[in-house]
């Protein structure tokens, strides 16, 4: 039930049709029973100014931010937290009080919170860490990693140059290794991380030996369609535990969540199930 004083958030991309964030926020509405809506925002790039500053208008608690608009939408936003900086991409935009706009990146978040609630005995301490790709993800995911104090993170990317320039631009224990060397480089790897495309439904699986990888190591792919990669299958094989790519969708979303609507909200298997189910 809406009434007139209902919080309203939404996320813009274009297309947005695609998005899972409408299902999630409003199952999290109705759980907490608040008065609240979370809307899809169509948002022609060209446009992307102009809804922005409608945010503020329209009296919107803030909005999620997707693909194509996460780095085109930062010079429209008053503030920036340090991770959306080092980042260099805004997935959360929060209206604050005096209506000043700050633009978050939750997506590292999203990926340790899922990380911790998965393998609660993970360490970041414990050793090396391999991770595939070189994009926005890999980015963010190399920020949280960073921050969380990993001693060296292996970066490979079919692109080298791709690597190179993302280690670069981020101060870190990175270490660029060529495409061709990853199955060598596994033998005291204890987190391994896909943050390509590779293993998607429709696209080719990664293609890696994971034989010298040792069996305590974790292995965690951000891909979540379909939900056991050809990768986690073969690491599930070895004995690895396994980490899938929802519950990093789910978990970046928290943050918004709490800062629209007052709740930190919970991931819970119920949710998993929820939004992996396409009748609703
Ligand atoms: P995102 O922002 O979601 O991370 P992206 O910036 O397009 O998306 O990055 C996609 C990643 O998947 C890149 O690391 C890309 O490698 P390149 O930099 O070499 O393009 C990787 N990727 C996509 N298709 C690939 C393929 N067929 N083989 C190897 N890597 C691939």
């Amino acid at each position: 039930m809406i009434t007139g004083k209902a919080k309203i958030a939404g996320v813009m991309g274009w297309p947005v049709d695609h998005s899972k964030s409408p299902k999630l926020q409003n199952y999290w509405l109705s759980q907490y029973d608040i008065d609240g809506a979370y809307i899809p925002l169509p948002v022609d790039p060209q446009q992307l100014g102009t809804a922005v500053e409608g945010l503020k208008s329209l009296g919107f608690q803030g909005c999620n931010v997707t693909v194509p608009h996460k780095e085109k939408i930062m010079p429209f936003m008053d503030e920036l937290s340090a991770r959306a900086q080092k980042i260099g991409a805004v997935n959360t935009v929060i209206v604050q009080e005096d209506g000043r706009l700050k633009g978050d990146n939750t997506d590292g978040f999203g990926y340790m919170a899922h990380l911790h609630q998965s393998v609660p005995s993970w360490t970041a301490s414990s050793g090396p860490v391999m991770v595939i790709g070189a994009g926005g993800a890999a980015r963010a995911i190399i920020v949280a990693l960073i921050e969380a104090g990993v001693p060296e993170i292996r970066l490979i990317n079919r692109t080298e140059s791709r690597a190179v320039g993302l280690a670069e631009s981020l101060e870190g224990p990175i270490t660029v290794i060529p495409w061709a060397e990853k199955d060598a480089n596994l033998a005291d790897v204890t987190l391994l991380t896909n943050t390509t495309t590779l293993g998607m439904k429709g696209q080719s699986a990664l293609e890696i030996d994971l034989t010298l990888l040792p069996q305590t190591a974790v292995v965690y792919d951000i891909v979540y369609v379909p939900l056991v990669t050809d990768l986690l299958r073969q690491a599930q094989e070895k004995g690895c535990q396994t980490v899938d790519g929802l519950g990093m969708l789910l978990h970046q979303a928290r943050p918004g969540f709490k800062a629209w609507f007052g709740e930190d909200p919970e991931v819970t298997a119920a949710l998993h199930s929820y939004i992996l189910s396409t009748d609703s």
